[in-house]
């Protein structure tokens, strides 16, 4: 393939939330990079390991067996340093003195606003690759880590059923989602749940009422609401207390998936999407490709400005959300 610049040695870091497939991502770049005799790095913790100089070479026989775990083995982190000037320079610095001439950031909305100021402040070409369980990111369909804890929540949500339909109970169960309510909008449909909250869309204490009163006079004895945790009218333990006050004899439970959502081996989805990512990220890099992110838009590879990356929000399907409520009922 023709090189549309001179790279030779690439660094590759995972940032922010781990999320399941970064690692088959890792494998996929560092597998590419040696066809292409590049010399790669791994820097451990993202961000923090670039400000204090955390790099390894990372060759092709140190990325067996990882394709199947969960987390990542480069390690993640949240930098608060590499927001001011004199952190992103430290971690300049320990790039320059590795020779690394290209990066692959591997994170999601704070990684790739990080990788923007950094490659502008100092002129290295980076490609982004999603990796984030919530699945909010503009220029790609999927992120790497999505399916699974898609499938982790449906699973917990099937046992949870198992309960609320003995006891005839209502559950309100919380799902992660600060800003996006992608996981909540799956799992619900996926395990077909009753109302689902999520923060992009406004449901009211009323539009709840009306749901339970509806499934009263269906004689539904049980019911599960979905509730993404940055839902705008409250989490699910808000909503259940608004239930116990209006309508008593519910007793609402509560049941926070948390943190399990985000571990776990990745499922073939996550980790075809994060081999087809990292293998076009590191040739995407070589083609001159640079403040990018490289992500799948309707099965195709697609490179997305940072900036789009960041600032545009990818519209939730209008068509799943009007079939989830009818589907409801
Ligand atoms: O961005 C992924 C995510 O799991 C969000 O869904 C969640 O709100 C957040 O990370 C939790 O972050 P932390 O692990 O730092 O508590």
């Amino acid at each position: 393939m023709s090189k549309g610049n001179d790279i030779k040695r690439i660094g590759v870091f995972t940032s922010g939330g781990d999320a399941p497939g970064m690692n088959a991502a890792v494998r996929a770049v560092v597998r590419t990079a040696s066809y292409h005799n590049l010399h790669v790095y791994g820097i451990a913790c993202g961000y923090e390991g670039m400000i204090e100089g955390n790099i390894t070479r990372l060759e092709t026989k140190d990325v067996s067996n990882i394709i199947h775990r969960g987390g990542t083995i480069l390690r993640t982190a949240r930098s608060a340093e590499f927001r001011t000037p004199e952190g992103r320079l430290h971690a300049y610095e320990n790039i320059v003195a590795h020779d690394i001439d290209g990066l692959i950031a591997i994170g999601g909305n704070g990684t790739f606003t990080g990788a923007k100021f950094f490659g502008e402040e100092f002129g290295i070409p980076i490609i982004g690759i999603p990796g984030t369980i919530d699945n909010d990111l503009y220029g790609s369909d999927y992120t790497i880590g999505f399916d699974t804890a898609v499938n982790t929540a449906i699973e917990a949500v099937d046992r949870i059923r198992d309960t609320a339909d003995s006891h005839s109970r209502l559950f309100f169960v919380e799902v992660m989602g600060r800003d996006s309510g992608y996981i909540a909008l799956k799992a619900g449909i996926g395990s077909g749940s009753g109302k689902i909250f999520m923060p992009e869309i406004h449901t009211s204490a009323e539009d709840l009422f009306k749901a339970l009163k509806k499934a009263k006079k269906r004689k539904k004895l049980f019911s599960l609401m979905i509730v993404a945790e940055g839902n705008k009218s409250g989490g699910a333990q808000a909503l259940s207390e608004l239930v116990q006050e209006k309508f008593p004899e519910y007793e609402p439970r509560v049941t926070i998936i948390g943190h399990l959502q985000r571990g776990g081996a990745p499922t073939c989805m996550d980790r075809v999407l994060a081999s087809r990512l990292g293998f076009h990220a590191v040739e995407g890099l070589l083609r001159g490709e640079k403040a990018a992110m490289c992500g799948v838009v309707n099965n195709k590879i697609r490179f997305t400005s940072f900036e789009d990356a960041i600032t545009k929000s990818k519209p939730m399907n209008k068509d799943l959300l009007r079939m989830a409520e009818i589907l409801a009922m």
